[in-house]
Parts: structure tokens; sequence; C-alpha cells
């Protein structure tokens, strides 16, 4: 009971684990980390400081945090080696399969951290994955455009520092816009944790077996990849594109609720959310501070507000409880910010980190754990003997 409504753990016939990281009331449209609402964190906090909120509990003072940010900034830099893996990939590479590749390969490397029954192995994998994402997903863009790779500079912000490393060539000084690096520390935060998604139960089911702790993200980044889930932001912008000007919405509205048709409303709907997802109210919002931080404008903006109207207003959406979910809007202000479309997955995972980490730990530090064992409903043909090959 919180004074504010009575908390329902009613799945608990469905649930696949206790957790007490993250909370959603996907009727009332509420995301909680540890008891804050999502739309505080967002306003007030930083994404360094979510990070410590879900990996510890509480939200750190101000030394804490100090100490935590420079241990995860001395974490950023990636064995050099692994510079040379990037070299095997092709340059037109998506950036998800080199992550993917990447940070599966963390586990040939840093064995001085993988013993998991060492709660401190486990303190400092998880700090190395927050730490090095940026750098690793940064790389995948550098490669992809055939740019050098920047080391990180333990000068900025975790965020900064990752602006820089994309966007920053050796031959300059690359400024940090603050309102670029603000708004995008907070889409990070929004990014950060989601109860039981379905890349977070990956990592989950992953390391239920006891697996290197590296090997466990990669897993999950894999499963973010698809456009049913965080590949979504990078298949919601481009279908704003494909439907390009305001006239053309109805025509994708119809065939969205076409049964016939596979199309679907990129960034609409969740398993989840029957109600507007929390995250998908302040990313809107973002979208006009980027815009006028970088003095720019992008009709798709237009279409994307005038699809959500319309859909809103539709009886199919109302019905079946479609509203805009957290890719909706992401790609608009990522595209303003300057990142390609085959990096919006890849910044979700960068993000996602904490959130897969943090469920990973509070699962693998539970002496009751167990390895994960879905059952099934068996549908095939009942017990029947073999026929010999000249039987048949
Ligand atoms: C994320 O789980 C998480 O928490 C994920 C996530 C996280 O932070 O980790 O929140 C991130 O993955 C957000 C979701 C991003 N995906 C998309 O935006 C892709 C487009 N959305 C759909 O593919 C869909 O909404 C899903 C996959 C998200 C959910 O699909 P479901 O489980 O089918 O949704 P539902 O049961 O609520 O659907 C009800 C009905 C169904 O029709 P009927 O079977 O009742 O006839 O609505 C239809 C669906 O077919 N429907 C849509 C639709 N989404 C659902 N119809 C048109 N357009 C859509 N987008």
């Amino acid at each position: 009971q919180t004074g504010m409504f009575t908390f329902d753990p009613g799945f608990t016939s469905t649930a696949s684990c206790e957790s007490a990281l993250t909370y959603i009331d996907g009727d009332e449209g509420v995301l909680l980390h540890r008891g804050y609402p999502i739309g505080q964190l967002a306003e007030h906090s930083s994404f360094m400081e979510v990070s410590y909120l879900l990996l510890n509990g509480e939200l750190p003072s101000a030394d804490e945090l100090k100490t935590f940010e420079t241990t995860i900034t001395r974490h950023t830099m990636l064995h050099e080696q692994l510079a040379t893996f990037y070299r095997g990939f092709r340059r037109d590479a998506h950036p998800m399969a080199i992550m993917c590749g990447v940070v599966g390969a963390l586990s040939a490397f840093y064995h001085d951290s993988t013993d998991i029954s060492d709660p401190q192995h486990r303190k400092i994998s998880s700090h190395r994955l927050i730490a090095k994402m940026p750098t690793i997903a940064a790389m995948a863009y550098k490669y992809s455009v055939g740019q050098p790779f920047l080391y990180p500079d333990n000068n900025l912000s975790y965020t900064g520092n990752f602006l820089r490393m994309t966007f920053g060539v050796p031959a300059e000084e690359y400024e940090v816009v603050p309102a670029v690096e603000k708004a995008l520390d907070r889409i990070f935060i929004l990014h950060a944790d989601h109860e039981q998604n379905a890349s977070t139960s990956t990592v989950r089911l992953a390391g239920s077996s006891g697996a290197n702790p590296f090997a466990c993200i990669a897993a999950g980044i894999a499963c973010l990849w698809g456009p049913a889930h965080g590949g979504a932001n990078e298949a919601a912008l481009n279908m704003l594109h494909e439907i390009g000007t305001p006239d053309k919405i109805p025509h994708y509205i119809e065939r969205a609720k076409d049964k016939n048709d596979p199309f679907r409303l990129m960034g609409f709907g969740h398993r989840v959310y029957k109600n507007y997802d929390p995250r998908a109210t302040v990313m809107q919002k973002t979208v006009r501070e980027v815009f006028d931080a970088l003095k720019v404008s992008d009709p798709v903006f237009e279409v994307a507000l005038r699809l959500e109207e319309m859909a809103l207003n539709d009886d199919y959406f109302v019905e079946k409880k479609l509203f805009p979910n957290v890719d909706f809007y992401s790609g608009v202000i990522l595209s303003a910010i300057g990142f390609p479309t085959t990096m919006f997955t890849a910044l979700f995972a960068l993000a996602r980190t904490v959130g897969w980490v943090a469920q990973w730990n509070e699962m693998i530090s539970d002496p009751g754990q167990k390895i994960g064992r879905p059952r099934q409903l068996y549908t095939g043909p009942t017990q029947r003997d073999y026929v010999p090959l000249d039987k048949r």
C-alpha cells in the first residue's frame, strides 16, 4: 500500500521471478524504479544516479555518486585487442551485430571478474559492462563510417564521453552541447530498466545456468534487436519516413487494422502498458527541447504527432488500448542529434545494460536461485512405435 495505489503483485500465477527493481502498472501507466516514478527521475536525476539506484536500491549521497562515477569512468577503455576484433566485420555490418559479437567476446577477456560466486567479481563485471558499452557502441558507429576510434576522455560525463567518442574526430576539439547531453542522458534513463521484458528475461535465463556475465548480456543484446522489442525505435522512424506526410496517415492506420496485412504501427502497443507509456510522455517533451536547442525541426515530428492524434481517436486503437510506447518518439530525437537509424537500438542496448546487470545481480545473489526451466503444453502425437523404412 503506497497511499497512491495498492501494489498488485497480481501476476503471481504467471510471474517468472520476484524482483525489487522496477514496478509497472500497465493499466495506470505507472513505472517506478526502486519506488521512484520515472517522470521524477527523468526530470531531476542523471543516468549515472539512476544506475546507482538500480544497482544498490537507494539514491546515492554526493560522495557515493562521485565514487560510482569515478569507478565507471575508470573502466571505459576497451582491451586494445578488441579494437582488432572490429576489423573482422564488414563495414556495413549492423551495429547490433557488432555489439552482439564484441560483448560476447568480452568473455574471452577479463577473466579476473567472471567467478560469479564472488560478489566482488560480480560487481567488477557489472561496472565493466556499464562502463564499456558506450565505448563499444561508439566504436561500432566509427567503424561503420570508416573513421578512427576515439579513446574515452575521463574529463567528460558518461553521456558526454559517448557523444565525443561517437561524433568527435582526432583532427579537432569536440564541443559537447549541454542540452544534447542532457536530452541523451534522459533518454538513457528512460531505457534503463523495464521489469521482465523479453531481453531482460533472456539475460536472467542465460545467467541462471551460471554462464559468463558478458555472454549473458550478449544474449540480451541479441533479443533486444528484434523489431517487436528494442528494434522498434529504428522501425518506427523508418515507418514515419515511409508515411512521409500527414495526408498519408489514414492509409497506414487502415493497414495497421487490417488483419491480413502484417503491417503494424511501430512504436505503438505494448505487452504490459494498456495505457500511455509514461516514457513516451517524457520522450515527446524531449523532442521539442532538442529541436529548440539545435534550432532544427523535422517534418517527421509533425507526422508522428498527427499519427498519434489520429490513432488515439480511432476506435480500433482505443478498444485494443494501443498507445505510443517508448520507441515512438525516440528515433525523432536521436536522428536530430545526428545518429543514423541503425544506431538507435544500439543506444537502447547501451542504456538497458544497467537494467540487465542489476536484474542479473539480483538473481545470481539469491542463494535460493535455481536454473530457469520453462515448461510447455505438449501438442504433438501420443506415444507410437517405430515404423521400419521398408514399411513406410
Ligand atoms: C519495447 O516488454 C517491454 O517492457 C518492452 C519495452 C522495454 O522497455 O523493454 O517496453 C520496449 O519493446 C516496446 C514495444 C516496442 N515494439 C513495437 O512498438 C512494435 C509494434 N508493437 C507491436 O508489435 C505490439 O504492440 C507488441 C509486440 C509490442 C505487443 O504485441 P501484442 O502482445 O500482440 O499486443 P497486444 O496483445 O496488446 O495486442 C492487442 C491487439 C492484437 O490484435 P488482436 O489479436 O486482438 O486482433 O492489438 C494488435 C494485436 O495484433 N496490435 C497492433 C499493434 N500492437 C498490437 N495492431 C496494430 N499496430 C500495433 N502496433
